[in-house]
């Protein structure tokens, strides 16, 4: 496996592969890699004939700066397993080499509600943020596949949005979301989680497929009800619990749409900030 911390050195390498007709594939990260994480490479591997892994810890898609200055760093770690997985390439830039101009040049794409709504109303500027980084990621890569967790469903959305709106050539995958034994969502962030919280942190997977599972066949408003409270009576301190179109993310009156239907949640759990969905229809 080859690392890289410059453009040039990565863009060089990826030259040759392309030049002896390689098929790269590209799985954008922050770092501290999970199983979650490893999912997006071995598909990128199914896919390609190399797989570029970038760990980059994104200053522009932090609204709270303590949040950016607690983000795990775990590079050596991350490299290791990643090497395991048998990924090609490494680029673990500084934030100088992803943004020689400075960070304040975002990009002129409008996302509507798709960045508005859920995490974009809580989070301000976190998906323009995330949208600048990872059109310049791929404006380095130049991919033929990207790879992204539907974890982060409404981030999945945009760049989907962001990659048709830019007219990009390449193959947009979108990968389960890959869960410990005990529901919860793997997460960078669930190292924060202690023990006691741990062990509750499981209900908000519970919670979603209860949604899902709709045994009492409870309407839409008394579905999101039940939740907040649940969640509200086991410890945590809910933000949302939304029940939306998979396609425009606009809120749903019924759990059947043509276009599918996904339970977005967010919520504090002590200290921590978590987020976790799924697709009930
Ligand atoms: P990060 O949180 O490191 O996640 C990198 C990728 O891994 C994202 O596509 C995310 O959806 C996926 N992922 C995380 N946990 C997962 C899980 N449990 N199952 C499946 N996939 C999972 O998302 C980001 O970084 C950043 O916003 C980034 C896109 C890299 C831009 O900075």
């Amino acid at each position: 496996m080859k690392t890289f911390d410059t453009v040039a050195g990565l863009q060089a390498h990826l030259d040759q592969l392309r030049k002896a007709g390689k098929k790269i594939g590209f799985v954008p990260t922050m770092g501290a890699l999970h199983n979650g994480h490893m999912s997006l490479i071995k598909e990128a591997k199914k896919h390609s004939d190399a797989t570029v892994c970038s760990i980059f810890v994104n200053p522009t898609q932090f609204d709270e700066k303590s949040d950016l200055d607690k983000y795990p760093r775990t590079l050596e770690a991350d490299s290791k397993l990643l090497a395991a997985e048998g990924n090609e390439v490494v680029f673990a830039p500084s934030v100088k080499e992803v943004y020689p101009q400075g960070t304040s040049k975002g990009l002129d794409l409008d996302f509507g509600y798709l960045a508005n709504c859920m995490e974009g109303a809580s989070r301000p500027g976190h998906f323009d943020g995330m949208a600048q980084v990872v059109s310049r990621l791929l404006d380095i890569v130049q991919p033929d596949s990207l790879y992204m967790g539907q974890k982060d469903y409404q981030q999945f959305a945009i760049v989907q949005s962001m990659v048709a709106q830019q007219g990009r050539k390449l193959q947009l995958y979108r990968c389960p979301i890959i869960r410990e034994e005990d529901g919860l969502a793997m997460s960078s962030r669930n190292r924060r989680i202690p023990g006691e919280n741990r062990l509750i942190a499981p209900m908000i997977y519970r919670i979603i497929k209860g949604i899902k599972d709709n045994p009492l066949d409870l309407t839409v408003p008394e579905l999101r009800y039940w939740a907040m409270t649940s969640l509200e009576m086991t410890g945590f301190k809910p933000l949302y619990v939304e029940i939306v179109n998979a396609k425009t993310l606009a809120p749903v009156d019924h759990l059947q749409d043509p276009d599918g239907v996904v339970v977005c949640v967010a919520t504090w759990l002590g200290e921590v900030r978590l987020i976790d969905n799924m697709i009930i229809s």
